[in-house]
This record gives structure tokens, sequence and C-alpha cells, in this order.
């Protein structure tokens, strides 16, 4: 309990995204944001956001905070990929924030599960934890359906593969926003801890 609400601490005063979220929601065109969406994006992540590909992130229903911050992270270079940053390069800020709030309001389909046996394992590292080896929950901070919040991504229905790739940037130093609280628990998590909470992660709807 007491590592998490350090944990907390440390992501609200060293995050960065504190002032943002704190201000008025951002104001966007959907309906641009679609064609955009169709346009240039769809190949790998949907019409919707709904990637199909387990190594693409869904992104419908994710907070349009989250969106717009992550679109700029891989802008300025600071979250690295080869394959999102040039798609990104020349969009305008009107582009990122038309993009986000189309992306908030559609419905994320369900995740897929492959490994089901990993679930129970999964459900408690989620909810508990490893207090043995410094894992916090991840409920604190991402909610315990995975829904998240404007300040924190929402997990629930995400692509397994995804999610450990992520787990595996975030151990290398590849997204830097995360250094303070995600690359500890990327850390500690062992390798199957952090498939069962992937899996965990996918189950919720
Ligand atoms: C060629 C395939 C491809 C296309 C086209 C593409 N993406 Fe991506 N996108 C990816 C991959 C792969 C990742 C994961 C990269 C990483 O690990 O950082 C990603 C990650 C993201 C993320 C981070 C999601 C998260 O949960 O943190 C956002 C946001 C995103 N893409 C938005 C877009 C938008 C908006 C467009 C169109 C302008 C777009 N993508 C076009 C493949 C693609
Ligand atoms: C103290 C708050 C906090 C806790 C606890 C926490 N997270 Fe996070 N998590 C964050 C923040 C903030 C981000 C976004 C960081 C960034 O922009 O890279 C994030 C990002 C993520 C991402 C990347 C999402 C995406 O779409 O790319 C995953 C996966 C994730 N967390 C999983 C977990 C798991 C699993 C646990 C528990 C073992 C956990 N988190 C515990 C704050 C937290």
């Amino acid at each position: 309990m007491r590592f998490r609400t350090v944990l907390i601490a440390l992501a609200l005063t060293g995050g960065g995204m504190t002032a943002s979220n704190a201000g008025p929601a951002i104001k966007g065109d959907p309906a641009k944001g679609q064609a955009l969406m169709a346009e240039r994006c769809a190949a790998c992540h949907g019409p919707d956001g709904n990637s199909q590909a387990p190594t693409f992130p869904k992104l419908a229903g994710q907070h349009a905070e989250y969106l717009l911050h992550e679109i700029n992270e891989y802008k300025e270079h600071h979250r690295e990929s080869d394959m999102m940053q040039p798609l990104v390069a020349d969009l305008s800020d009107e582009d990122v924030a038309n993009l986000a709030v189309f992306l908030a309001a559609q419905k994320p389909t369900p995740g897929v599960v492959s490994e089901p046996a990993l679930l129970p394992l999964g459900k408690d590292v989620y909810l508990k934890g490893n207090p043995a080896t410094g894992v916090p929950s991840c409920d604190g901070c991402h909610e315990e359906g995975g829904e998240g919040s404007a300040r924190f991504p929402r997990i629930a229905g995400q692509n397994v593969e995804y999610t450990l790739e992520q787990f595996r940037l975030y151990v290398a130093g590849k997204r830097p926003f995360g250094k303070k609280v995600m690359r500890t628990v990327a850390e500690r998590l062992s390798e199957k801890e952090a498939r069962a909470v992937a899996e965990y992660m996918a189950s919720l709807p």
C-alpha cells in the first residue's frame, strides 16, 4: 500500500502531465479526425482504432489526453518508434487534437486472451502487485477495471503482444515519460508475471 502511494506521488510530481490534465478538456473535430484516421492510420489501427494485429495497440476508447500526449511524444522524438515517428511528423496540433477526440469516442472491441490459464496470476498481480519483489498493484493508477483516467492510460482489452513490447521498451528506456513509474514496474515483473498481467488486461472489458 505504501509503495503504491509513493509511486503515485512520483507520477504526479515528476510526470509532467499534471498541468495539461488539470486544464480544460481537449477540443477537436471528430469528423476531421475520422477522415485523417481513414487516410493514414487505418491500415494498422483500423478505421475506428480497434487494431486487429496483436502488435499494434488498440486506440479506440483511449483517453484523449493520453492519445494527444503520446502522439506528441512521437513527434518530438521522445518516444521512439521507427514506424510511428514518420507518420505523425507533419501533423498539426489541430490534426492531433482531432484524432484524439475521434478515437476517444470509439467503442473498444473485447480483447483477445490466448493463455486463459494465466488469468488468475494476472489478476493477482494487477490487483495486489508482488510485495516480495516490490511490484505495485496496477489498479491504483489504471483503475480496477483498467479504464484508466485522463491521467493514466486505459489498458482494458489491450493487445497482449503490444503490452509485452511496451514493458521491454520501458526497461530499455525508450519511453522516457514512463521512466519514473512504468520503468520500475516493468523491471520488477518476472517474465511470467508480465505475460500473465498482460493477458489479464486483455480480458478486461
Ligand atoms: C504501419 C503501421 C502503423 C500506422 C499506419 C500507424 N500506426 Fe500508430 N502505432 C503502430 C505501432 C507498431 C505502434 C506501437 C509503437 C511503439 O511501440 O511505440 C503504434 C502506436 C501508436 C500510438 C500509441 C498508443 C499507446 O497506447 O500508447 C498511438 C496514439 C498511435 N499509434 C496513433 C496513430 C495515428 C494517429 C496514426 C495515423 C496518423 C497511426 N498511429 C498510424 C503502427 C502504426
Ligand atoms: C503510479 C501509477 C502507475 C502504476 C502503479 C502503474 N502504472 Fe502503468 N502507467 C502509468 C502511466 C503514467 C503510464 C503512461 C506512461 C507513458 O506515457 O509512457 C502508464 C502506462 C502503462 C502501459 C502502457 C500503455 C500503452 O497504451 O502503451 C502499460 C501496459 C501499463 N502502464 C501497465 C501497468 C501494469 C501492468 C501495472 C501494474 C503491475 C501498472 N501499469 C502500474 C502509471 C502507473
